[in-house]
């Protein structure tokens, strides 16, 4: 005796029963680039098809994202070099890129869940997360700086702070600092298991935020290692955060898996920009489908355990109607 097992696989409908993963607008967020100035578009190199763009110009997308379905924007700065400082002091500066920008997407419109990215690297000289000093970087000095810029983010109606920064302590600081403001409401969501990866190149030639020298070994995670990640995952819990995330996301599905039963909280994923690339210019070039590839990278992800998704194909997915809202 054996199984005839392909009776499921008969045909689209059947097919479309039994399946198990399903890819909604509902579970990505979209990555967002913005620069100074006016009707401004920079088409980035490593990443083919995204663009940093200005205000004005990223709420038109904005609109159109709205009415698509996407349900949630992260938003990361392009600082001119000019504005880069060892103290990263223009990460405080409330007329900046992000509060500006946070407070204008939140006025026209209120219903998409803002998210912004905490950590210092938009803005130090350095390139550095933290602030860099005699070859180490500063956790605690970090961390008070780290908070004030999530307390400004809140004050400018950001929905959820996401610190990307890997310092220890910042999550409970951040907390502390919000509820005391009366920002009860404002979320955190922890880049908790954050990986030293090799994969983050093309975002930083998006922020212009190559490091000037060293790595980020000191604060990231080793990629050989998975129960240290799980540790920061139970660690960013038990000091408030909303929601933990694992980056990468294709590389690190065990990960992913693991946290699904480690935590009750919801678990994000951030397909990177280096995993957008190598799937985008495979695609392009036609060595692999490009469409194809897209979802079955996000559903690889989601099958892992991942409830949420960072993903750079999101706007691209949801304008060609490969992706709808269930
Ligand atoms: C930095 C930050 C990085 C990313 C998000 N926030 C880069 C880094 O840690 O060097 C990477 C995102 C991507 O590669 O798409 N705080």
């Amino acid at each position: 005796m054996f199984n005839r097992n392909r009776k499921l696989r008969k045909n689209q409908s059947i097919r479309d029963l039994v399946q198990e993963t399903n890819i909604s607008l509902n579970d990505l967020i979209c990555p967002i680039f913005l620069i100074d100035g006016k009707n401004k578009t920079e088409e980035i190199s490593s990443m083919s098809g995204i663009y940093r763009k200005s205000l004005d110009l990223q709420l038109i997308d904005i609109q159109e994202m709205v009415s698509l379905g996407i349900k949630s924007i992260i938003l990361f700065p392009s600082i001119s070099k000019s504005k880069k400082t060892k103290d990263a002091r223009e990460a405080l500066n409330p007329s900046g890129l992000i509060p500006k920008s946070i407070k204008s997407i939140k006025r026209k419109f209120p219903n998409i869940v803002v998210i912004s990215d905490i950590a210092l690297d938009p803005y130090n000289s350095d390139g550095h997360d933290g602030i860099y000093k005699d070859g180490i970087i500063l956790n605690d000095e970090t961390v008070k700086i780290l908070t004030k810029q999530a307390l400004l983010h809140a004050k400018s109606g950001v929905d959820f702070v996401s610190p990307s920064d890997m310092m220890d302590g910042r999550i409970f600081e951040i907390r502390n600092s919000l509820d005391k403001n009366g920002f009860e409401y404002t979320g955190i969501i922890s880049y908790s298991a954050k990986f030293a990866s090799s994969l983050y190149g093309p975002f930083r030639d998006a922020l212009n935020s190559e490091l000037k020298q060293g790595d980020k070994k000191t604060y990231q995670i080793n990629p050989a290692n998975s129960r240290e990640a799980l540790k920061e995952i139970i660690d960013d819990e038990s000091e408030g955060a909303d929601m933990v995330m694992i980056k990468p996301a294709s590389l690190y599905l065990d990960i992913i898996h693991q946290a699904k039963n480690l935590t009750l909280l919801p678990i994000v994923a951030y397909q990177v920009s280096g995993e957008y690339s190598m799937i985008k210019t495979a695609g392009d070039e036609k060595f692999i489908n490009l469409d194809g590839a897209i979802l079955e990278s996000l559903l690889s992800i989601k099958r892992a355990g991942a409830d949420l998704i960072i993903s750079y194909f999101t706007y691209y997915l949801a304008k060609n109607k490969l992706v709808s809202n269930s």
